[in-house]
């Protein structure tokens, strides 16, 4: 079997928006630079961002239909809540990994702990879409504890991954996808040096969470807060100059494209315009529920 190491085919700068109650938010997609990111649809870098006591922002009640909300944290604490009576709190670590699929109404909430004491939050939320022979499955939530989320370091320690989704360094996930897909968490020390295999029919992407790494045979350097999408190939090399002080941390993405239409308005994901009204119309009669307050 031939190796092909994959190159950058397009390489952009996240947009710094305001999101929900005002939470910064770095997002290198959708972007009109970056649109063609088949099968995700969001990918939000929030923070992180320093929130005083009583301070913390979250996004109160609201639906999803049609596709996966995926959140993992890297600092803070937040409160998940929804209208199938499902509830957690994600600690630094954790992986909620929803499904919305027919429609859920949920709320993302700093932890009263945190809007008690203040804090720093950061982390991610990535919209994974759902084929159409999915979008109307009932919701499903994976909560996963930071301990439970398989974590690999290379021999000379300088390298080491955190399996979110799919595989690496011999570790599989133990989060079910819908379809298949790849989340990797890479820490890369000075001198760090690392190839990771790739699904040769998947849509790849390199986003830097701090740092820098070079990337692929022409060690294309992408910096902290850029996104970098891979041309063809099933393997991509990272690499941290052994000159740097700075370690770089850096999300490995990667899915199977869906290939079908996309009509998308706010929090709704579906194939048609005639598939969103119903869409708001279903939210608005109720049927995809309201959180049952304690
Ligand atoms: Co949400």
């Amino acid at each position: 079997m031939t190796q092909k190491q994959r190159k950058i085919s397009k390489l952009v700068t996240s947009e710094q928006l305001l999101e929900g109650g005002g939470f910064p938010v770095r997002r290198p997609f959708p972007t009109p630079e970056m649109s063609d990111v088949d099968p995700f649809l969001l990918f939000d870098h929030l923070g992180p961002v320093d929130w005083g006591p009583g301070e913390g922002i979250g996004a109160p009640d609201h639906p999803h239909r049609g596709f996966e909300a995926v959140t993992y944290l890297l600092a803070g604490e937040m409160n998940h809540k929804d209208s199938a009576g499902n509830s957690g709190v994600l600690r630094p670590g954790d992986v909620q990994w929803m499904t919305a699929g027919s429609g859920v109404v949920h709320s993302e909430l700093p932890s009263p702990d945190f809007m008690k004491n203040g804090g720093t939050m950061h982390g991610f939320q990535i919209w994974v879409n759902l084929p159409a022979s999915a979008k109307m499955n009932p919701p499903r939530y994976q909560d996963i504890a930071a301990a439970n989320i398989p974590i690999a370091h290379s021999n000379d320690k300088k390298t080491s991954v955190r399996v979110i989704a799919g595989e690496a360094m011999g570790l599989s996930a133990v989060i079910d996808t819908f379809i298949p897909i790849t989340y990797l968490h890479y820490t890369l020390l000075p001198g760090a040096k690392h190839t990771q295999s790739l699904p040769v029919t998947a849509n790849a992407f390199v986003y830097v969470i701090n740092g820098s790494v070079e990337i692929g045979p022409d060690h294309e350097m992408v910096s902290e807060g850029q996104m970098a999408q891979l041309g063809s190939g099933d393997l991509v090399t990272m690499q941290v100059n052994e000159s740097t002080n700075d370690k770089c941390d850096l999300i490995i993405l990667a899915g199977e494209p869906i290939n079908e239409p996309i009509a998308r308005y706010g929090p709704f994901v579906m194939n048609t315009e005639a598939e969103i009204k119903q869409a708001i119309r279903d939210y608005q009669e109720g049927k995809m529920g309201a959180i049952l307050s304690e």
